[in-house]
């Protein structure tokens, strides 16, 4: 599936595929391959990942415990859902990006997330696993209309309590209130300048307590 190349349409810029999967998957198959153009290969492949000190905030912020299930929108190659599973006993990802999907995989299986729960498929347009209650999401790279419709399609959930999302800010869901609006310096990938971007916490609403406010 690696010689797919033209499947990389120019949305999966530097943010589609993992440092992690290049090096430790990719390079090595273009080199089977007999590949000679592979600083071209790389510059349409390289993305970034959460740093890990930053998911232990996210974590907390999202209050993640044994009890919950997991979900990352837009989930690269599984990092974080093998961290958020340390906490969580549930864990599922949704990645659109095969070469991830696939990459992402083969790094779960070290860990206590089945591999099938790193789903392949558009969070836009797929069904949500419904049972999630907290999900995170690296809105950095959407565009505007990813974002909408992220907003949007927050209120098809049914059981999402918490959602933090690192980059872009997200249009105010109906029914969800902002908790916490912070900036963060990322550094995405190692030896990279750090970038500022948005850290926000979304809650939901508990609907008998909008109903008892007055007014
Ligand atoms: C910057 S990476 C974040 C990976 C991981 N969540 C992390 O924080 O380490 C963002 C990912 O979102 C994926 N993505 C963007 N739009 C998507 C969509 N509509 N459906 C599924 N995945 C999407 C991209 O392919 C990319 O792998």
């Amino acid at each position: 599936m690696w010689r797919e190349w033209a499947f990389l349409e120019p949305s999966f810029d530097l943010h589609s595929l993992s440092h992690r999967a290049l090096t430790g998957l990719l390079i090595p198959q273009w080199i089977r391959e007999g590949r000679t153009d592979l600083d071209n290969c790389i510059e349409s492949s390289a993305y970034g990942e959460t740093p890990r000190a930053l998911l232990e905030e996210i974590f907390q912020a999202l209050e993640l415990q044994k009890n919950d299930t997991f979900l990352d929108l837009g989930a690269g190659a599984g990092q974080v859902l093998a961290q958020a599973s340390l906490r969580a006993s549930t864990c599922y990802g949704i990645e659109r990006n095969p070469y991830l999907v696939e990459a992402g995989r083969q790094v779960l299986e070290e860990t206590a997330v089945p591999p099938e729960n790193l789903l392949l498929a558009d969070f836009l347009s797929s069904t949500w696993p419904q049972e999630a209650t907290k999900a995170f999401s690296t809105t950095a790279r959407f565009g505007s209309e990813t974002i909408e419709e992220l907003s949007r399609l927050l209120e098809t959930t049914e059981k999402l309590k918490r959602l933090v999302t690192l980059g872009r800010p997200l249009p105010p869901p109906e029914r969800w209130q902002l908790r916490l609006e912070k900036t963060v310096r990322v550094t995405w990938n190692p030896g990279e300048a750090s970038l500022a971007e948005t850290f926000q916490l979304w809650e939901r609403v508990n609907e008998k307590d909008a109903e008892r406010r007055p007014g």
